[in-house]
């Protein structure tokens, strides 16, 4: 009841000040203090049915605002015709919120990936994403009839170029205008002739990692990526190192992580194994160091390169790809 009258009083006060001439204030009048229908007039009349208690209390407030809006609508009538303004701007109303835009998920993913290894001691570079073939491919020790060329089906330009496939070739840039110690880390967008589901697009991301030292051990490498992962999926994930082959590092690894969805136990995220492949790595092999021209008997280095689609999948728990691409807003204002 009190509460009715306080906002009752807001509105008529608001509407007084609103007032444009001095019809509107005489049907203000009308609206809250007319002697039948008037709203303050009807709080007035209700008076009667209160416990007897409360009626000298309630008596006195509602008289008291009938009072205060007789006497605003008489100020209001002087102002006007004094020529004052009958726009008003309220500035006591609540504001309306502008709609906030917001990071996209890949963009939260690759921001939180470089923050864990700029941590690290690693610096962020960036490489051109059309590429010669001796930087996507030559250099990092995939000559012309390699097998492994075929399996990145690659776009071509005109000149002979390609879009590339891979962040791996900003490890030769890097290599050949700096020399050691090196710690980078080389995000961005690389092209493949995929033909689109759930789990491949012609584009996404990858982030490529890359250090460069004397004595640079698989240790560190386990090092990095174990701090990496506990930061990104939380410390209790588990890692498993497993042999493979890329033709740029020797010995070469696959990285899993113990499945987050079902800790290991066996899930369909996981089909069943427990663990959720998330990277590929390895030591830098000879080779590549000797086409940047360092010698590979003074220098180490251990390099990785992850998808950043795929482990902002694995993080969120999300299952296709595409629907990072497809830009609908019901999708996105989950992040
Ligand atoms: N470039 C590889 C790919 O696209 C990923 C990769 C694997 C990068 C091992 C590396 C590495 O630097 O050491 O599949």
């Amino acid at each position: 009841m009190k509460l009715d009258l306080k906002m009752l009083g807001e509105e008529a006060k608001r509407k007084i000040r609103g007032a444009k001439n001095e019809r509107d204030l005489d049907g203000l009048r009308v609206e809250f203090l007319g002697r039948k229908k008037g709203k303050i007039t009807l709080f007035l009349k209700n008076i009667r049915n209160l416990p007897p208690e409360d009626k000298p209390r309630q008596g006195q407030l509602v008289n008291r605002l009938k009072k205060e809006i007789g006497e605003r609508i008489l100020e209001r009538k002087e102002a006007l015709k004094k020529g004052e303004p009958g726009e008003y701007i309220d500035i006591t109303l609540p504001g309306k919120k502008p709609p906030l835009g917001r990071l996209h998920p890949i963009t939260q993913t690759l921001e939180e990936i470089k923050r864990i290894f700029i941590g690290l001691g690693f610096c962020v570079v960036r490489g051109p994403e059309i590429e010669t073939e001796y930087y996507n491919f030559e250099a990092l020790n995939m000559p012309q009839y390699h097998p492994a060329r075929d399996e990145q089906d690659s776009f071509y330009l005109e000149d002979g170029r390609l879009l590339r496939t891979q962040t791996s070739p900003v490890q030769i840039r890097i290599m050949e205008k700096t020399s050691p110690p090196i710690r980078i880390i080389a995000p961005g967008r690389c092209y493949r002739r995929d033909a689109i589901d759930a789990s491949h697009f012609p584009m996404f991301h990858q982030v490529e990692g890359l250090a460069v030292d004397r004595d640079i051990t698989f240790s560190h490498l386990k090092g990095s990526l174990t701090c990496f992962v506990y930061q990104m999926f939380g410390k209790g994930t588990k890692l498993r190192f497993r042999p493979s082959f890329f033709p740029f590092t020797e010995p070469s690894a696959e990285v899993d992580i113990s499945c987050i969805i079902c800790k290991g136990s066996g899930c369909n995220v996981c089909s069943q194994k427990g663990w959720l492949e998330i990277l590929g790595a390895g030591m830098v092999d000879p080779e590549v160091f000797k086409k940047v021209n360092y010698d590979p008997e003074k220098y180490q280095g251990f390099a990785f390169g992850m998808g950043v689609e795929r482990i902002c999948m694995l993080k969120y728990g999300i299952d296709d790809i595409r629907l990072f691409f497809q830009n609908d807003l019901r999708f996105l204002r989950q992040f």
